[in-house]
């Protein structure tokens, strides 16, 4: 069964919050969800075999939180060997602000532009919009990611 690396980026707590429920949903639905909130360089290699799920907020003018800009800094600086990883993002944002899910967006192009293999599309929620952002991300775990996770389990197995 796939394991999931889930790379938490927060501030105030609402994407930790989300990742949480979203650990336990994925546990549920039998796969194996390894938390990691306070990213540090070597962990994308440390987990190789995993796919990455990213839960991160914006912040400042859209720069990503403290405990996940190792991994934006690695990505650039010393680019880590994640071609064919496959990836998604779920991007916490705020329409309000001009950098609307702009750190989310960057991630999800230094993935691509490293060759790393999206799962699905990037799911963004803005909390104009979403008061419960547990709401929208279940809905996409059940509709789009865990059938992708099935599929590329079951093209595994
Ligand atoms: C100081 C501050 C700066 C923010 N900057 C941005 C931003 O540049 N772009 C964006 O889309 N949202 C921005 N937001 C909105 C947060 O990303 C959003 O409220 C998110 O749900 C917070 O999640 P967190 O509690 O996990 O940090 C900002 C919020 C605060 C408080």
């Amino acid at each position: 069964m796939l394991q999931i690396h889930l790379i938490v980026g927060s501030v105030m707590g609402t994407a930790t919050e989300l990742a949480n429920t979203l650990s336990q949903h994925l546990e549920t639905a039998g796969f194996t969800c390894v938390p990691n909130h306070e990213y540090a360089q070597g962990d994308l290699e440390r987990h190789q075999d995993a796919v990455t799920l990213i839960c991160t907020s914006n912040t400042g003018m859209g720069d990503l939180p403290a405990n996940i800009a190792a991994l934006e800094q690695e990505l650039h600086n010393a680019p880590p060997p994640i071609y064919g990883r496959h990836y998604a993002i779920i991007n916490l944002g705020d329409s309000s602000y001009p950098s609307f899910a702009e750190s989310g967006k960057r991630l999800d192009e230094l993935f691509q532009d490293l060759g790393a293999r999206p799962v699905a599309d990037m799911l963004i929620i803005d909390a104009l919009e979403d008061s419960d952002p547990s709401v929208p991300a279940n809905e996409w775990l059940d509709k789009v990611f865990i059938p992708a996770l099935t599929h590329l389990n079951n093209a595994d197995a």
